[in-house]
């Protein structure tokens, strides 16, 4: 399987797990609030998140019907991120993933309550898989804790506050790189580790994970800023320019756009670099480390 292949297979495993997921519920009185849910989580976002989680369980331990639910959860808070990002009292876009924002469709109430329905969709999905892992749910417990952890208050939580803050006001080099590890590196850090620690792993691998889910959640944002500049709305499925109109500093208005760009090589490289104990079978996680660089969209 080449690189594009093995991507879509894993994005339509993910995508097959979610609808079954959001199958269950057929309650008429959740109409209105499920149709808002699988609005955008069906809008065709990447699924890069849960792909990564799916593809270090497949370099683990061959096994991705273990993981599934940990990724697809992750998958739900980084959409419920995305629709909260979008509200007008954030970045005021209209346009994600290729259509209306939530709330253009919704309304900014239903998009506040579906962006607060994945969270906790997220969350009963992450317990009720621990309650299910036999003699593997402290195992489970500790990898929902871990995605919690990296949710919350000292990982996304927290960058899209800084970032919050930190419009039209000069920002360090240093707190704009806390701001993408935490804004958009923490959950990708998520989707790595969530199968290491569920498996236990030894700690060299998990330095080696580690040290790959820092290179690559830096370099995706610095790639999502540099998008922002250079490409078009009809491209990315959400507006160019946005940035420029909330007057963000990024890695592109601090370091200027070549530099930018010298910069997500050589966090793509240290990326990739971490990965090389794994021999061979890391083919997959350097050719994403390449794909986050080399996107168009
Ligand atoms: C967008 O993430 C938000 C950032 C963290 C930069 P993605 O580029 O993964 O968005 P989707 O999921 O494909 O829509
Ligand atoms: C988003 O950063 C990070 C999130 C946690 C959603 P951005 O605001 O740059 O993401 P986009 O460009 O809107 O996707
Ligand atoms: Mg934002
Ligand atoms: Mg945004
Ligand atoms: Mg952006």
């Amino acid at each position: 399987m080449n690189f594009e292949q093995e991507l879509n297979h894993l994005s339509v495993l993910v995508d097959q797990y979610l609808t079954k997921y959001f199958d269950q519920y057929d309650d008429p009185f959740e109409n209105d609030i499920l149709e808002s849910m699988r609005y955008s989580l069906f809008a065709g976002g990447k699924r890069i998140r849960p792909v990564l989680s799916l593809a270090v369980a497949k370099l683990l331990s061959g096994r991705l019907d273990d993981i599934m639910p940990f990724a697809a959860a992750i998958e739900m808070i980084h959409t419920y991120s995305l629709i909260h990002d979008d509200l007008p009292s954030m970045d005021n876009d209209d346009y994600r993933r290729g259509k209306l924002t939530n709330h253009k469709v919704f309304g900014e109430a239903m998009a506040v309550l579906s962006g607060d329905c994945l969270l906790n969709e997220a969350y009963e999905l992450l317990m009720k898989t621990a309650l299910n892992a036999g003699n593997k749910m402290e195992h489970a417990l500790n990898t929902a804790c871990f995605i919690a952890r990296t949710a919350g208050k000292s990982g996304m939580i927290s960058g899209q506050v800084i970032d919050i803050e930190s419009e039209g006001k000069a920002v360090s080099s240093e707190t704009l790189k806390q701001m993408y590890r935490r804004k958009t590196g923490a959950l990708l850090k998520a989707s790595v580790m969530a199968p290491a620690l569920y498996l236990d792993v030894s700690a060299s691998i998990m330095d080696a994970l580690n040290e790959y889910a820092d290179g690559i959640g830096l370099a995706f944002q610095i790639k999502d800023d540099i998008l922002d500049v250079e490409s078009s709305t009809e491209k990315l499925g959400k507006p160019a320019g946005s940035d420029e109109k909330n007057k963000k500093t990024t890695y592109v208005t601090l370091f200027g756009l070549e530099n930018a760009k010298k910069m997500l090589n050589d966090v793509i490289y240290k990326a990739v670099d971490a990965v090389i104990p794994f021999g061979e079978k890391a083919w997959f996680l350097k050719e994403i480390a390449f794909y986050i660089e080399k996107r168009a969209y």
